[in-house]
């Protein structure tokens, strides 16, 4: 044993070690020069045949070889985990500059959702929902609900006629007389839904949602009435309003009313605001539909549902509800 040979020995493994590709061919070095029967290995065992002098000096140098070839193969393995994790990085790189994939919130509309909420009240208060169709007849449109042929009330409907009897209904009361015809008494209906006006502004599209409501049974007071709107209203709005009731003039209904709420604006002051039209059922209306009027009374309802949502989403202009802008529908995701 001598110096060139641990010499030759570590150049070798140096040459070797820095040559191997991958953990695999480190581990291999490893085992060639360290392991059981490695080069490094035999030398040790050899020493056994040398003198003691020789022996001490040339054990010296194969564990300085050996402890060097083990900080080699440190060495080298480190640089091609760090070359593996580089490659990795590499690859998996995230372009942040690349356009996202986008993902929209959907949410209901905000007329169902204030439809829905009013639906809800009413179901508590224990009103069923009833329903008529959308293209109606001039009978249960108007006839029936005391609206006779030529009645002044019909100008204000600016109903679309299809010229054979038939019309976009313009009210939800036709469901009045639908529900009244087919259901025994008592009855107890809300009626939400589309109805049809040839009317376009700031406040008014030719297609818009009202809510009926219907009670009629023995002994229904105008007192219930009022009671069950109050009830409606500050549940709808979370508060207890002040509500008045101002005389009005409906066909279908005999006392009829319109009903304002005090309405609290962000400036501070408050002003009465309609949100709908009641009264207690006219006889008439009662007997169209084979009812004894004077043994039965009922009141009726009706508001717009937009009118509702706009007050409680505090949208100003009613045509942004049909307009269906992603940005403003985006709000009430
Ligand atoms: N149908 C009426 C309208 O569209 C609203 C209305 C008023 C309905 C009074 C009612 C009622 O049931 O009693 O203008």
């Amino acid at each position: 044993m001598n110096t060139q040979t641990t010499d030759n020995i570590l150049e070798q493994a140096r040459a070797e070690i820095s040559a191997a590709a991958d953990l695999d061919a480190v581990e291999a070095c490893r085992l060639h020069w360290l392991g059981r029967k490695g080069v490094v290995t035999q030398q040790l065992k050899q020493l056994g045949q040398l003198d003691a002098e020789a022996r001490r000096s040339a054990g010296q140098q194969i564990n300085q070889t050996k402890t060097t070839i083990v900080e080699l193969l440190e060495a080298r393995k480190q640089e091609l985990q760090a070359a593996v994790l580089q490659q990795q990085l590499e690859q998996q790189r995230v372009d942040v500059s690349l356009p996202g994939t986008q993902h929209f919130r959907y949410g209901l509309h905000p007329v169902t959702r204030t439809m829905n909420r009013m639906v809800e009240i009413f179901e508590c208060l224990g009103f069923q929902v009833a329903t008529g169709p959308e293209i109606e007849d001039d009978e249960h449109n108007f006839e029936a609900l005391n609206f006779p042929a030529h009645h002044p009330a019909r100008a204000m409907h600016d109903t679309f006629y299809f010229g054979d009897g038939r019309l976009l209904r313009t009210h939800t009361s036709p469901v009045q007389i639908r529900a009244l015809r087919a259901q025994p008494l008592p009855v107890r209906v809300i009626a939400p839904g589309r109805v049809y006006r040839s009317d376009s502004d700031q406040t008014h599209t030719p297609m818009f949602n009202q809510l009926e409501g219907l009670l009629v049974a023995e002994k229904v007071t105008f007192a219930d009435l009022k009671g069950i709107l109050q009830q409606f209203v500050n549940t709808f709005f979370e508060q207890a309003l002040s509500m008045r009731l101002r005389p009005s003039y409906f066909p279908f209904t005999e006392p009829s009313a319109e009903v304002d709420i005090a309405w609290h604006k962000d400036d501070g002051s408050v002003s009465w605001l309609e949100v709908l039209g009641c009264g207690m059922v006219h006889p008439n209306v009662l007997e169209n539909c084979g009812i004894d009027s004077e043994r039965y009374t009922g009141y009726a309802f009706g508001m717009g549902i937009e009118r509702f949502a706009m007050l409680r989403y505090g949208v100003t202009d009613l045509r942004q509800f049909f307009e269906n802008e992603l940005s403003f529908l985006e709000q009430f995701a």
